[in-house]
C-alpha cells in the first residue's frame, strides 16, 4: 500500500526505529527493496533521483514503484529525492508521488525558505508530505575550520525558523555525512553535538542522508573481482544506530545499493563466464543487493513496524 514520509516518520519516531529511504532507477532494485521490506514486514521509503527518473521515464518508474506498492501489504512511499527543478516536482505530484524533497541547501536561506514554502503549498493540497534541507552535506575532518564546520552543518536556531515559516513535514540536517563511497578520509566523524542541539529545538522528524556505510565485505568482493574501489569509506553502522538513537527517522541509503550491486554482477560474470542471459546477470545483482537491504532493516530496527 502507498504511504507518506510524515506518516511513516511519525510512526517511526514513536516506535524509535528509522525507515529506511533506499533509492531505485529500475524494476529490479525496485523489487530487491520492496520484497525485502515485504519478507522482514517494515515499512519502505523508495528514493527516485533526478537522474533516476530522466534514466527510466518518469511514468514507467512511477508505474514500477506504484504496482509493486499496491500489490505488497507494507506501507511504501514513493519520494522524490533532492528535488530542485519546479517542473519535475509538479510532474512527479501528477503522477503520483506521494512525498517529495524540495532541496533548496544550496541557496541563501531566505531563498531556501521562499522555494520551500511555494512547494510546500502546492503539495499539502493534494495531500503530499514535503521534505526540505538545511546545511550543507560535506566531511567535518579535523583540518576544517571552526567556522567552515559551522558553515556546513545545520543552525539549530535557523531550523526552528526554518519549519517554523515553510511548514515543511520533515527536515533534512547536516550532521557530517555526504554522498557516494568516499566519505571520509580518516574515521568517520559526524556532528552528534548538533544533532541532539536541532533535535531539542525542532519538533518534526528528521533526515539523514548520505548514510552508506560502505561496507568493507563488499568492497573487497567487488575488487576482487575487477572493481577498484581503493579508499571508499562510509558511516559505520554504530553511527547509524546513535544518530537513530538521537531522532533520525529516515535514513537514506544509495551507494551501499550501487556496490551489492556492482559486486553481484562482477562475481556471476568472473565466476560463471559462460552465462549471457542478462536475467542472470542483472538477477544476482538484484539478489545481492536484497541481502544488503535485509542487513539494513535489522540495523534500522524497521522490520516488523509495517
Ligand atoms: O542523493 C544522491 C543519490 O545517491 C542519487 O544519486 O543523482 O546519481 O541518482 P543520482
Ligand atoms: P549515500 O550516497 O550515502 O548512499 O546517500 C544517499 C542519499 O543521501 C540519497 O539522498
Ligand atoms: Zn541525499
Amino acid at each position: 500500500m502507498l504511504a507518506t514520509n510524515k506518516d511513516l516518520q511519525l510512526a517511526a519516531r514513536k516506535g524509535k526505529y528509522a525507515v529506511g529511504a533506499f533509492n531505485t532507477s529500475n524494476v529490479e532494485i525496485t523489487q530487491a527493496i520492496i520484497e525485502a521490506h515485504e519478507e522482514m514486514n517494515a515499512p519502505v521509503i523508495i528514493a527516485t533521483s533526478t537522474s533516476a527518473i530522466e534514466y527510466c521515464g518518469i511514468d514507467i518508474l512511477a508505474g514500477i514503484v506504484r504496482q509493486l506498492a499496491m500489490k505488497a501489504k507494507i506501507p511504501v512511499s514513493l519520494h522524490l529525492d533532492h528535488g530542485t527543478d519546479y517542473e519535475l516536482i509538479v510532474n512527479c505530484v501528477r503522477n503520483g508521488w506521494t512525498s517529495i524533497m524540495i532541496d533548496g541547501s544550496h541557496a541563501p536561506l531566505e531563498e531556501n525558505i521562499a522555494i520551500t514554502r511555494e512547494i510546500v503549498k502546492i503539495c499539502h493540497a493534494v495531500g503530499i508530505s514535503v521534505e526540505a534541507e538545511l546545511g550543507r552535506l560535506g566531511g567535518i575532518e579535523d583540518n576544517i575550520s571552526v567556522d567552515e564546520r559551522d558553515a556546513r552543518l545545520t543552525d539549530p536556531n535557523e531550523a526552528e525558523r526554518f519549519v517554523t515559516e515553510t511548514q515543511c513535514d520533515t527536515l533534512a540536517i547536516a550532521i557530517g555525512t555526504s554522498h557516494g563511497a568516499y566519505k571520509f578520509k580518516g574515521e568517520s566523524k559526524l556532528a552528534f553535538d548538533r544533532l541532539e542541539q536541532i533535535r531539542e529545538i525542532v519538533d518534526i522528524p528528521l533526515v539523514l542522508h548520505g548514510a552508506s556505510s560502505v561496507i568493507p565485505e563488499i568492497i573487497e568482493k567487488a575488487n576482487k573481482f575487477g572493481a577498484q574501489l581503493g579508499a571508499a569509506k562510509g558511516v559505520p553502522a554504530e553511527d547509524i544506530k546513535k544518530a537513530i538513537s538521537l531522532g533520525i527517522t529516515k535514513v537514506n541509503i544509495d551507494t551501499d545499493l550501487r556496490l551489492a550491486f556492482t559486486a553481484g554482477v562482477r562475481e556471476i560474470l568472473v565466476e560463471k563466464p559462460e552465462v549471457f542471459d542478462p536475467r542472470k546477470i542483472v538477477g544476482a545483482g538484484r539478489k545481492a543487493i536484497k541481502q544488503v537491504v535485509k542487513n539494513k532493516i535489522e540495523l534500522l530496527g524497521s522490520a516488523n513496524k509495517a
